[in-house]
């Protein structure tokens, strides 16, 4: 590698293991918990994982199923459990009105309400959920469904279906994570690219499709990726779905909190051949091929059927993200546990116009996360948006004076929270909270 580094062989996050399963019921037990992580040569590193030392397992439900979760905190600071992207009434939502002390445990159970989608869950305890992310906790869920089942896709796992977690970390002299030493209020940049936890990570694959579900885990970066030698791949789904067809791109953009899954095509290559993930000049994971097959699958022509959202003599609500570092806000105001800041009826169909403002001070791109949802972006800046924008989307990159329309229905009851994905500027209060009735 060019870097002179060493490649490592990539770390595929555990299937989690269900207390108990059946077709319609499933319970898992997840755990907050400390520990060591050997990231680099010598010192192991402090961390913080789910069931593990770092990240967690992928918790896998089926739609239609009843989900139990055992929560446990064995942190020695309060923490959260909330599931990005899952529809679950507001009450296990996890955010930061479910706080869950050291020692202690809380009982989730909720019924699979969506489609086929790779969501992810992390702590959102009020203000230190940039910190603890950073340490080490975040975790994936599968949810699988009849059109899943029945698509020919790449879905062996850790043979030709891969979660890549992509994550950025600076590492003190000592090997510790300098989160304290590198903390940026306008979001936490670090020198070192982490993929589920591994550094310069490569795959051994054959030639043949392969799925990566990428998930941009970081707390503040973006990635671009694309294929080194600039090939054509395919997007498949978008953070709450399927899309309707494969889309063809040379390079797919991630802000904080959002995912993509995507297919290589490595039938054109032979054992011997590496095809590299980038990120920009940066190798995100080297593809090796070490095994030739015949049996070549090809790629579905229509993976989905997505409804069109009605949003005909829609009210419109609108949110303006301004401010920079501590001062970041939405429509003025900074996040206040005790005050509701919009309404929306269940069930109801409102466009949401999301702005970004252009700050004095300076701006930036805000990925704008709703939980409880998954919505359909309606235009960018009043223009259609790009193709693999056309499903379903529970986060989105709201740029530097854009205006961004969303079709937002929420399914369930409750209060529900909104805010940037950028984790340091969700901490400092650029986050608000609908009250769905
Ligand atoms: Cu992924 Cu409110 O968060
Ligand atoms: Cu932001």
């Amino acid at each position: 590698d060019e870097s002179g580094q060493e490649m490592t062989a990539l770390r595929v996050p555990e299937l989690a293991v269900p207390d108990s399963e059946s077709d319609s019921e499933i319970t898992y037990t997840v755990t907050a918990q400390a520990g060591e992580t050997a990231f680099l040569e010598g010192k192991t590193t402090q961390t913080l994982g789910y069931n593990g030392s770092y990240l967690g397992p992928v918790l896998v439900v089926n739609e239609g199923q009843e989900v139990h979760i055992k929560t446990e905190n064995q942190l020695s600071e309060a923490t959260s459990f909330h599931w990005h992207g899952l529809k679950v009434p507001s009450d296990i939502d996890g955010g930061p009105h479910h706080p869950v002390g050291p020692n202690e445990t809380m009982q989730v159970d909720f019924t699979v309400n969506q489609e086929a989608a790779t969501l992810w869950f992390h702590p959102h305890a009020l203000r230190t959920t940039a910190e603890q992310v950073y340490a080490g906790l975040a975790g994936l869920i599968f949810v699988e469904d009849d059109n899943s089942d029945q698509l020919n896709l790449p879905k062996d796992y850790g043979v030709n279906d891969f979660p890549l977690i992509v994550q950025d970390r600076s590492f003190d002299a000592d090997n510790q994570f300098d989160y304290a030493g590198t903390y940026d209020p306008d979001g936490t940049y670090g020198d070192t690219l982490l993929v589920n936890g591994t550094i310069n990570p490569y795959v051994e694959v054959k030639n043949e499709l392969v799925r990566l579900r990428l998930v941009n885990g970081s707390n503040a970066r973006n990635y671009t990726f694309g294929l080194e030698n600039g090939a054509v791949f395919h997007q498949i789904a978008s953070d709450g779905g399927f899309l309707e067809q494969p889309v063809a791109l040379k390079s797919v953009t991630l802000t904080p909190g959002e995912r993509a899954e995507i297919i290589v095509d490595l039938s054109s290559y032979g054992k011997g051949d590496t095809v590299k993930l980038m990120d920009g000049d940066a190798t995100v994971l080297a593809l090796n091929v070490t095994e030739e097959t015949d049996a070549q699958m090809a790629l579905p022509e229509t993976l989905n059927a997505i409804p069109e959202m009605t949003t005909q003599g829609a009210a419109v609500q609108q949110f303006t993200l301004s401010g920079m570092s501590f001062m970041v806000n939405i429509n003025g105001n900074q996040f206040d546990m005790d005050r509701i800041d919009t309404e929306q009826s269940l069930n109801e169909t409102v466009i949401w116009e999301v702005h970004n403002a252009q700050d004095m001070m300076g701006s930036m791109v805000h990925p704008f996360h709703i939980h409880g949802v998954q919505f359909q972006v309606l235009s960018r800046d009043g223009a259609e948006p790009p193709q693999n924008e056309q499903g379903w989307k529970d986060t989105i990159a709201v740029y530097p004076g854009e205006t961004v329309r969303l079709a937002v229905t929420f399914p369930e009851k409750g209060v529900f929270m909104y805010h940037c994905h950028i984790l340091e500027h969700e901490d400092n209060g650029m986050m608000g909270q609908v009250s769905v009735q």
